[in-house]
């Protein structure tokens, strides 16, 4: 048992929601500080050395400020890149990460044929050719870098309107037709895009399987992070943090609804 400290999560921006709402469910007892790095966003167009930079100091600030029992980095852009240095530069801290899932897509495709939807920086990673390489070398796998997509979630998120023809073609290139077989799993490798799961689903040429691996990182998570013998957590936990300084009103909301108070 603890003393019930905050888990922190950090993401690049909102896309980290979808990972907290997942936390959430099997970690009730506990307080969540949720970070966004919104002066930097989008991190998916970065050149590794700067952005790697930034988020280790950031992440030093950040782990001395709030103390957290331990940091799920919501972000593959961010953990593929800097996940080793984090773990190397703050031993003790447990850090969750959240990569491809690539090995869960390779494990259950049907026609072999499975693509990776990412941010340019996450196609761009070792981390990522490595994990294609252990793990789904007997596939075709087809890694998509979006340089748009990242930005519509959060638009469509906080309400405003994105045009279905825009989504399309940035997922398109994710449908692929080899000898007869087709993509039949599509892995969301942005925490950002099961915001638009539905969308993808609408607009797809054929069904697919869009695999969202937040359920996978919130139990890893549930593993780490030993349950609090606090009944409920102080009030100035639940807050969201937004390096900018100034997140809109729709933010806000959007944060609220997630039961998070920003400041
Ligand atoms: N949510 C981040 C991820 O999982 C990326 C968004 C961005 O480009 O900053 O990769």
């Amino acid at each position: 048992m603890s003393d019930g400290r905050p888990v922190l999560v950090f993401d690049s921006g909102i896309g980290g929601l979808t990972v907290l709402r997942e936390a959430r469910v099997l970690m009730p007892e506990r307080g969540f500080i949720y970070v966004a790095d919104d002066a930097g966003f989008p991190y998916g167009g970065w050149d590794e050395e700067p952005l790697k930079q930034r988020i280790v100091t950031l992440m030093g600030d950040l782990l001395e400020r709030y103390r957290p029992e331990a940091v799920i980095v919501a972000c593959n852009t961010a953990f593929t890149l800097v996940g080793a240095d984090l773990r190397a530069a703050f031993h003790g801290v447990p850090f969750i990460g959240t990569v491809p899932a690539i090995k869960p897509a390779a494990e259950r495709t049907r026609s072999g044929l499975v693509s990776v939807l990412a941010t340019p920086g996450t196609v761009r990673r070792a981390y990522t050719r490595d994990l294609i390489q252990s793990f789904a070398s007997q596939c075709h796998v087809r890694l998509v870098g979006s340089e748009n997509l990242a930005r519509m979630a959060e638009a469509y998120i906080r309400g405003d309107a994105v045009a279905d023809a825009d989504i399309l073609a940035e997922i398109a290139p994710c449908f692929v037709e080899k000898d007869g077989l087709k993509t039949d799993i599509v892995v969301l490798a942005c925490t950002h895009y099961p915001f638009l799961a539905n969308v993808f689903r609408r607009l797809a040429p054929w069904p697919v399987d869009w695999l969202d691996p937040a359920e996978a990182i919130a139990r890893q998570a549930r593993r780490l992070v030993p349950a609090s013998d606090m009944e409920d957590h102080p009030e100035e936990f639940d807050r969201a943090v937004f390096t900018s300084g100034r997140p809109d009103f729709s933010t806000r909301r959007l944060m609220q609804g997630f039961g998070m108070r920003t400041v």
